[in-house]
């Protein structure tokens, strides 16, 4: 006799703001996780948002989606924490790590108390500095929480590319590494586009160090741009959370740019960055360290020396 529901997952989604019902609808149209519980503070938009959203699956898959509390979370596979303040036009992702940190204390808390023994995964701002205090709140094992990292940065410096290449984003493999943040950077000497070295590639279309280095900060200054317009930015993030919880509940194994819990790679240690990481059913498998050249080492370097200070400060 089949038995599916022993093939059940669970997600528990911990914020419904943009970003959180945003992800929902994503997960909702990838059929991903047959049960799903939102948690907010305000209760009121838990329940639309799931009365909402269940209407959905008749036109993607079955899903158990309801409005719930921590005590819900008991038995998820994987835990998503976009709760927080958003940026206000102007502010940086640091700005909001005082007012944040104190909403992940009071997130972790209840979330481990629940019995929660799944995988953790922080989206929200400043993405490092959370999921540094989210592991540390938490206790649990460093590969089981991470961050969703420089992965929404990394598919802006795809789009961008791809544009200049004319080919598909999907088709550029390269990574925006660092800090989820204004020191962030583009790992373009290990970047390769159909085996081809990127600069190579780069090169041929025309493209010059000037027009990479604009390209760079315009990936970096995206979100502020969507910021000043709408106010807020959801749907990029959103997706890049799905892809990375579809890699985790399929157990995938897949190389994905996330925040991830250095100790040793880089230098690093005692830290959460943005690097390409394997990510499979049991977090982070392990750090895949980039090749760099010198001058993105330095970059590297000076990200990581940016979020050592703001734990420093944040933490103490
Ligand atoms: C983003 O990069 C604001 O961190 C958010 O879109």
């Amino acid at each position: 006799m089949i038995c599916l529901a022993q093939n059940r997952q669970k997600v528990a989604l911990i914020g419904d703001g943009a970003v959180g019902s945003s992800y929902a609808f994503a997960m909702m149209q990838q059929g991903l996780a047959e049960d799903f519980v939102i948690v907010d503070v305000i209760k009121k938009r838990t329940e639309g948002d799931a009365l909402d959203l269940e209407d959905a699956q008749v036109f993607t898959a079955p899903k158990n989606i309801y409005s719930g509390d921590y005590k819900d979370c008991a038995d998820a596979d994987l835990a998503v924490i976009t709760a927080g303040a958003p940026q206000k036009p102007g502010e940086t992702r640091l700005d909001l790590v005082n007012k944040n940190l104190k909403i992940m204390q009071a997130i972790i808390k209840p979330l481990v108390d629940s019995g929660f023994k799944g995988i953790i995964l922080v989206a929200a701002n400043p993405v490092d500095i959370l999921t540094y205090a989210a592991q540390k709140f938490s206790g649990f094992p460093k590969d089981r929480v991470f961050g969703s990292g420089t992965s929404l940065d990394t598919t802006r410096l795809q789009v961008a590319l791809a544009k200049k290449l004319q080919l598909n984003p999907q088709s550029i493999d390269a990574y925006i590494m660092g800090e989820h943040g204004d020191s962030e950077f583009a790992a373009y000497s290990a970047a390769r586009v159909g085996g081809e070295p990127f600069l190579a590639a780069a090169k041929r279309a025309g493209l010059s160090t000037d027009d990479l280095a604009k390209i760079e900060d315009d990936v970096r200054n995206k979100a502020y741009e969507i910021i000043n317009r709408k106010g807020a930015t959801f749907y990029g993030v959103a997706t890049a959370l799905m892809r990375i919880s579809k890699a985790v509940l399929h157990d995938e194994n897949t190389i994905l740019p996330v925040g991830a819990p250095v100790d040793g790679e880089y230098g690093l240690h005692d830290l959460y960055i943005g690097s390409p990481a394997v990510v499979n059913g049991s977090g982070i498998d392990h750090v895949v360290e980039v090749p760099l050249s010198d001058e993105e080492e330095a970059k590297m370097q000076a990200s990581a020396k940016t979020l050592k200070e703001t734990l420093t400060n944040g933490m103490a």
